[in-house]
């Protein structure tokens, strides 16, 4: 891989770091009103991300990953989305009672975010130099001609090539790849504090999406930034991750540095996720795949939500929820950073 050139702007100096966490979200819930009833999409989730740190939030579809995001960002549909219970604290600061202009500040400025889809988050009919550009001009006030020259440089930073022949191009002239990366570059605009990335590789090849994730996942190292990577696919977070949370029917499952939860899961669904990824050394055997589909929303399967479809269910996992728990060697040693939601973690990691 080669590093990429500095282009002038250096990183701009941030709001003081106080030590702690960039971004904690606590005891989150997000529900859904809906004519069938209430869809409670996120019942409790707790995650943090610190500067320099990469977060992968990994489940499969309707988890509640996006939601929680949008949550984080103040995007979500009020109504029918509400938030009855949680906090989500920027530097410390729960930005879910903020004065609504704190709280646009930190949007867009300190905390950028990308979409999977890049085509319908870029206005078609204006050019991508333009709107690279408009970041500048409407955050810092920059003449036309320094945006326009400001839209190269981000763009030479994402690796566009020849940058200042394509500045004035359409997105759609642009390849999923290269539409991508200026999302990326939108997203760097500003210098934030986080990047929230939601599935931005999903719709790519998969060698294009190695190559997007090794470039944001660098940038995020240069501009030492938190990011928050969301993905339903193990396979793309294994390089570029510090550490995973594992979401299922809105709740985390299990929590872990990236190479321990690879090695050692502490939950039958992450075991159940790790088993069903393609390996080349396992060529001709069939693919395990998790039985069933996750819960209806509307409906969460009482006890563990994952029970209908776990391999490992005793009675007790239809009545009671299993809390989220430090997870420790068999002699009782904790595992940093390491929990699981499953009764029986011990049996499913030491076992
Ligand atoms: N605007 C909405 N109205 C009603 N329900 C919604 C809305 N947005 C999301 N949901 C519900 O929240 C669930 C979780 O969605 P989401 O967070 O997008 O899942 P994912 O983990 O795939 O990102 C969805 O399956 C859906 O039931
Ligand atoms: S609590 Fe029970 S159903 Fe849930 S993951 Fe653990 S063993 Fe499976
Ligand atoms: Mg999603």
């Amino acid at each position: 891989m080669t590093t990429i050139e500095k282009t002038g702007a250096e990183p701009s100096a941030r709001v003081e770091d106080n030590g702690g966490p960039l971004l904690e979200v606590r005891d989150l819930h997000v529900e859904f009103h809906t004519r069938d009833g209430i869809a409670r999409a996120v019942n409790g989730v707790n995650y943090s991300v610190s500067a320099g740190e990469t977060l992968a939030v990994l489940g499969e579809s309707g988890s509640g990953k996006s939601v929680t995001a949008q949550a984080i960002m103040g995007i979500l549909d009020m109504p029918p989305g509400k938030i009855p219970q949680g906090q989500i604290l920027f530097r410390g600061e729960d930005m879910l009672t903020m004065a609504p202009e704190e709280r646009r500040k930190i949007r867009g400025r300190r905390i950028a975010m990308i979409f999977q889809d890049a085509l319908s988050a870029l206005n078609p009919v204006l050019s991508v130099g333009y709107q690279l550009g408009e970041m500048f001009r409407v955050h810092q006030g920059l003449s036309k001609k320094d945006a326009k020259a400001k839209a190269v440089e981000l763009m030479d930073r994402v690796r566009i090539p020849a940058a200042k022949e394509r500045v004035n191009d359409y997105p759609h002239q642009f390849s999923g790849g290269m539409r991508q990366r200026i999302m990326i570059a939108m997203a760097l605009a500003l210098e934030p504090d986080l990047i929230i990335a939601d599935e931005p590789t999903t719709a790519l090849d998969v060698t294009v999406q190695a190559q997007v994730m090794d470039l944001l996942a660098e940038l995020q190292r240069e501009y030492n930034m938190g990011l928050i990577l969301i993905t339903h696919d193990l396979g793309v977070v294994a390089d570029v991750a510090d550490k995973i949370a594992v979401m299922y029917a809105g709740r985390i499952v299990e929590t872990a540095p990236v190479h321990e939860l690879y090695k050692r899961p502490a939950h039958p669904y992450t075991k159940g996720l790790l088993d069903s990824i393609p390996r080349l050394d396992h060529k001709g055997q069939e693919l395990y795949a998790i039985k069933g589909l996750p819960p209806n929303l509307l409906k969460i399967p009482t006890g563990c939500a994952f029970n209908p479809r776990c391999p490992k269910a005793q009675d007790i996992c239809t009545t009671e929820v299993p809390p989220l728990v430090q997870v420790t060697e068999e002699d009782g040693t904790e595992l940093p950073g390491r929990g699981s939601a499953c009764h029986f973690w011990k049996e499913t990691i030491h076992g």
